[in-house]
């Protein structure tokens, strides 16, 4: 029997009915029609799934929604504002950081989380941060750099 949850999604509250053990990231896509956080390898190993929940970098395809029931959750759609996109957004434009672009939605979500708590953080920093988001395409030079750039 599903039972209901309650979460907020980029400003804007949200109930869901829904088996409790369901995965974050299904209820953002398929629910909520949040469609930038991407499936890659659900199992929590490559990042793709990457949001921000209450302020940490959270990988939804292993997280349930009964763990975000009453939480703040944020995703990529929900971080310009209307056009004027966000600095991360920006550096990865600026950098050429995207290939395919398939990661890209986790690595600027995780960006942002990091720039968060550490707004300047230095390239050893954000090596660590960003190690657990993979790029198929291996594009991590630029991907660095963007990040090196928003956090300048
Ligand atoms: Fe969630 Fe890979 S899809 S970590």
């Amino acid at each position: 029997m599903p039972d209901r949850f309650s979460l907020e999604v980029n400003g804007q509250a949200h109930s869901v009915e829904t088996d409790a053990q369901r995965p974050l990231l299904d209820v953002l896509r398929e629910e909520l029609s949040l469609t930038g956080t991407k499936y890659g390898c659900g199992e929590g190993a490559c990042g793709a799934c990457t949001v921000i929940v209450d302020g940490e970098a959270t990988r939804s395809c292993i997280t349930s929604i009964a763990e975000v029931d009453g939480r703040r959750v944020e995703t990529i759609e929900g971080l310009a504002s209307g056009v004027e996109l966000h600095r991360v957004q920006q550096a990865f434009i600026d950098q050429s950081a995207m290939q395919c672009g398939y990661c890209v939605p986790g690595q600027i979500m995780n960006a942002v989380a990091l720039l968060r708590t550490e707004p300047q953080a230095t390239g050893e920093q954000i090596v660590e941060a960003m190690d657990g988001n993979l790029c198929r395409c291996c594009n991590y030079r630029n991907l660095r750099a963007a990040v090196e750039q928003a956090a300048g």
